[in-house]
């Protein structure tokens, strides 16, 4: 019998020959074809994984588990508390119906390498909309559901999709969001169109579907033939995700088939410590990378049972709704944001309606989204008494840089740490000039090239943006735009952002996006948007804006228009509630604005005047507008 390695043994096994390290962990995976390198240094932006080979990755999550007798196992459970509803769909059961709407969409003209743009609520559709996309060779593009008509917009003309599929509507606490509207908009917005519309009617809200370009989802999928799998490159792109960048245009971050197919199989039991047959449950949205590789891709690779939750931690129906999920699916381990933990703390600081459910089939509980900070992880540690993980990635990496192991031992718990380094990932702090810094120096965190497989290779056409956003900064390394320090031990404190990114619920927001939203308002000079400390969101937004002059309406009427105007532009995702007139910004000297030190003094921080500054009375202007 082999005994599992070592954190250190598994690190000093990668160091030691990358590609056979690789070519070792690819094996969990069914190729059609084998690779003609582990590693090719010459293609791509920083060289490519498993070159030549090919697979399906649909057929790894799927058909190969039912023909390795698997098919009468949950493959999805669906609890939707805002319908009442729990559906659980076996590994044959979801085979069935991929199969079928991966034939729907072929006879829609979707083939290999097409583009299908996917915004849809938390429906099982929308994982199946995934695989069946996969399935045929071709690439989805998920969009958040809590994106405005224009942010789809955006992602529709440069993903330019031959099929959208969505839905009549998504539910939230208190409302019904209809889809159909924000849609129909968004393909107006766009100048490209697609050729069809897949529409999945929910009872809560039927819409109306426009001739010729809509279709009935699931009568296209009932009338369809089934449609096996088309094998694909490793280096063929599964997906693109928009996320927000430094400027108003998101990137689209691919991610190929092959190295992620490879990292997310493995990933399953060296993180989490799960295998097949266990139940994974990741309370996030197929919108986000958390979604995409942790609800529905990672543990179905590996024959797990994979949650999908359509609700929120509170209200629906109260703080105890994650405890119910996790007692009765029996769930091994949660995936969460720490704003969710937040919440249930805030409305049940006792943790008390955990007592009415039995969670003792709970291993562990790990983080991501933002950093944990230390109350809450001691505070979900102390009430659940299982291990409380914080692992640190971002949607271009597509799974974990640093983490904390079950397969290898868990690192002693250390409240505000994100772990160590994943086998594969080589991060150093470097400072400014692009030099490594001595463990325990705060600088900008970095991984030297090339990446792992799994990690975005580069931006959907659009290789000179990937290599001028992350490695034109350090050449040889990646730039990963957070701030931190490793320390002796080698555990990693990620501080924050070092551009204008900020995470609001564990949701990544620009605020240069939203700068140029309050920047299109007529009577709008100049503006800045901050992030400012929240108690329950990590951070919120904050607009400060100059008015023109001879402006006569009142500040409040101007305050609520940004409002509207962010909720209509970005989306109610973006959770924007206060705008702020003010009567000039703070400035340096060359006329910059002074964001940092704004928002220091918004979370009533020291904030001293920069020697740049252009007039420090500004500061104190904007303390005493603070202050009322
Ligand atoms: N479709 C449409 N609207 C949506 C939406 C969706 N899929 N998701 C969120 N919204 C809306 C909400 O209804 C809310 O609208 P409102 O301004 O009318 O109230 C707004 O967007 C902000 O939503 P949210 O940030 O989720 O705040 P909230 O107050 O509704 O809930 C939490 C707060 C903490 C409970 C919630 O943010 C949460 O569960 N967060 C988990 C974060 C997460 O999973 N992150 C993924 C990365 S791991
Ligand atoms: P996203 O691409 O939406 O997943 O957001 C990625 C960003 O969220 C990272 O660059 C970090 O700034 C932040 N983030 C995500 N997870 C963590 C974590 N565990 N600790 C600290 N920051 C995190």
């Amino acid at each position: 019998m082999t005994t599992a390695p070592s954190y250190t043994e598994a690190c000093a096994d990668w160091r030691r020959d990358p590609e056979a390290y690789w070519a070792a962990e690819a094996q969990g995976i069914a190729w059609t074809r084998p690779w003609d390198k582990v590693f090719d240094p010459r293609a791509g932006a920083f060289g490519q994984w498993f070159a030549g080979g090919m697979l399906n990755t649909c057929y790894n999550c799927l058909d190969r588990h039912v023909e390795n007798g698997r098919g009468d196992q949950p493959a999805l459970i669906h609890d939707s508390p805002m319908t009442g509803t729990v559906n659980t769909f076996t590994y044959r059961d979801l085979l069935g119906r991929t199969e079928k709407l991966a034939g729907a969409l072929a006879s829609l003209g979707v083939g290999k390498g097409d583009r299908v743009v996917i915004y849809m609520p938390m429906v099982p559709e929308a994982a199946i909309a995934m695989l069946a996309t996969s399935r045929l060779g071709a690439i989805h593009s998920v969009v958040f559901g809590g994106f405005a008509a224009a942010e789809l917009a955006t992602r529709i003309a440069d993903a330019k999709p031959k099929v959208i599929i969505s839905a009549s509507c998504g539910l939230e606490p208190g409302r019904v969001v209809e889809y159909k509207p924000l849609l129909d908009a968004a393909i107006a917005l766009s100048p490209h169109k697609p050729d069809a519309c897949l529409i999945l009617q929910r009872p809560q809200a039927e819409a109306a579907l426009t001739p010729g370009r809509d279709h009935d989802f699931n009568a296209r999928v009932e009338a369809a033939p089934s449609h096996a799998c088309v094998p694909v490159l490793a280096t063929d792109p599964l997906y693109v995700l928009y996320t927000s960048g430094t400027t108003g245009r998101p990137k689209g971050v691919v991610r190929d088939n092959g190295g992620h197919a490879v990292v997310l199989w493995n990933s399953m039991r060296m993180i989490y410590g799960l295998d097949a047959g266990d139940v994974f449950w990741t309370a996030s949205d197929v919108g986000w990378v958390v979604g995409h590789s942790y609800i529905v891709y990672a543990p179905l690779l590996r024959g797990c049972t994979s949650v999908m939750y359509e609700g929120k931690p509170v209200g629906t129906p109260d703080a105890g709704a994650f405890w119910r999920v996790i007692a009765q699916h029996r769930v091994k381990v949660l995936f969460t944001a720490p704003t969710a933990l937040r919440a249930i703390k805030q409305r049940d600081p006792e943790g008390k309606l955990s007592r009415d459910h039995d969670i003792s089939c709970l291993d562990a509980l790990y983080l991501a989204g933002e950093r944990c900070d230390p109350p809450t992880g001691v505070w979900a540690h102390e009430l659940l008494g299982k291990p409380v993980v914080d692992h640190w990635w971002q949607t271009e990496t597509g799974w974990p840089i640093t983490a904390g192991f079950r397969q290898f031992g868990l690192f002693p718990f250390k409240p505000g740490s994100g772990g160590r380094p994943c086998p594969g990932y080589d991060l150093h702090a470097l400072d400014d000039d692009g030099r490594e810094l001595p463990q325990g120096s705060t600088g900008n965190l970095s991984l030297r090239l090339p990446l792992p497989p799994g990690c975005g290779p580069t931006l959907w056409q659009n290789d000179d943006g990937y290599r001028a956003s992350y490695l034109a900064d350090f050449p040889g390394w990646y730039r990963t735009g957070d701030a931190g320090v490793i320390d002796t031990d080698g555990d990693v404190w990620v501080m924050g952002r070092t551009d204008d990114i900020i995470n609001v619920a564990g949701h990544r927001l620009s605020t240069g996006s939203l700068e140029e939203v309050l920047a299109s308002h007529r009577d709008v000079a100049e503006c800045a948007v901050i992030g400012a400390r929240d108690e329950l969101k990590g951070q919120t937004p904050i607009g400060f804006v100059v008015l023109k002059s001879g402006v006569d309406r009142s500040e409040s009427d101007i305050a609520a228009d940004l409002v509207a105007l962010v909720r209509e532009r970005i989306g109610p995702v973006a959770a924007f509630k206060d705008a702020r007139v003010v009567a000039r910004l703070p400035k340096t000297r060359s006329g910059k604005i002074l964001r940092a030190t704004i928002r220091k003094i918004v979370d009533g921080e020291d904030a001293p005047a920069p020697p740049t500054i252009e007039d420090p009375t500004a500061l104190d202007e904007l303390r005493a507008l603070l202050a009322d």
